[in-house]
């Protein structure tokens, strides 16, 4: 399941290479959904599934459209919590704990601020370009992220730094 698709490339190539997995792509908006369809036909990847209207903020996933049938076993959301207010992170976790499989994985990408890293200038200019363009969004806070998992039993399971300054982080339940 991947929440704030956007264009659809990261679905076309993660189905591409991950045969097994059927891809459920979604997004707040349908602005880009033809774009999804061009990416999964171009890769060839036809176990990408229609995307679905899905707002994170929105109290029952997907927005439109019937009830999710099944938990699914991977939640994979790349560049929204900084492009996004910050209650999207809280209610991102929220829905990763009513939607995953027991020992189902929250996979998050993109770039972070971390207490004990120096932020590379490159983020901090990137931070601040986001802020002028909206004043609820920016670069969140590893730490701030990894507490609201905590608050829905997930913990931050692996941390692993990525080119250009970015991270992908893998939460998974405490248990
Ligand atoms: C920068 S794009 C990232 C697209 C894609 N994941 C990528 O990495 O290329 C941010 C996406 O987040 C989506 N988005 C913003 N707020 C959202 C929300 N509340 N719920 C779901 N998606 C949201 C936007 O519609 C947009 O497609």
């Amino acid at each position: 399941m991947e929440i704030a698709s956007g264009s659809g490339q990261h679905a076309a190539h993660f189905a591409a290479h991950l045969p097994g997995w059927t891809w459920q792509p979604s997004d707040a908006t349908a602005e880009s959904f033809a774009s999804v369809a061009a990416w999964r036909a171009l890769a060839g990847a036809g176990q990408v599934r229609d995307p679905v209207l899905l707002d994170v903020l929105a109290p029952v996933w997907p927005t439109q459209g019937p009830p999710f049938a099944e938990p699914f076993d991977a939640l994979y959301c790349a560049n929204m919590l900084h492009i996004s207010p910050g209650a999207t992170c809280a209610a991102l976790m929220r829905g990763a704990a009513k939607h995953l499989t027991p020992k189902g994985l929250l996979i998050t990408y993109g770039p972070y601020l971390e207490r004990d890293v120096p932020t590379s200038p490159g983020n901090l200019a990137f931070d601040e370009s986001l802020r002028l363009r909206n004043p609820d969004w920016g670069l969140r806070a590893l730490e701030d992220v990894a507490s609201q998992a905590l608050l829905v039993g997930f913990l931050l399971h692996k941390r692993l730094q990525m080119p250009a300054n970015n991270l992908l982080l893998v939460f998974g339940r405490k248990a």
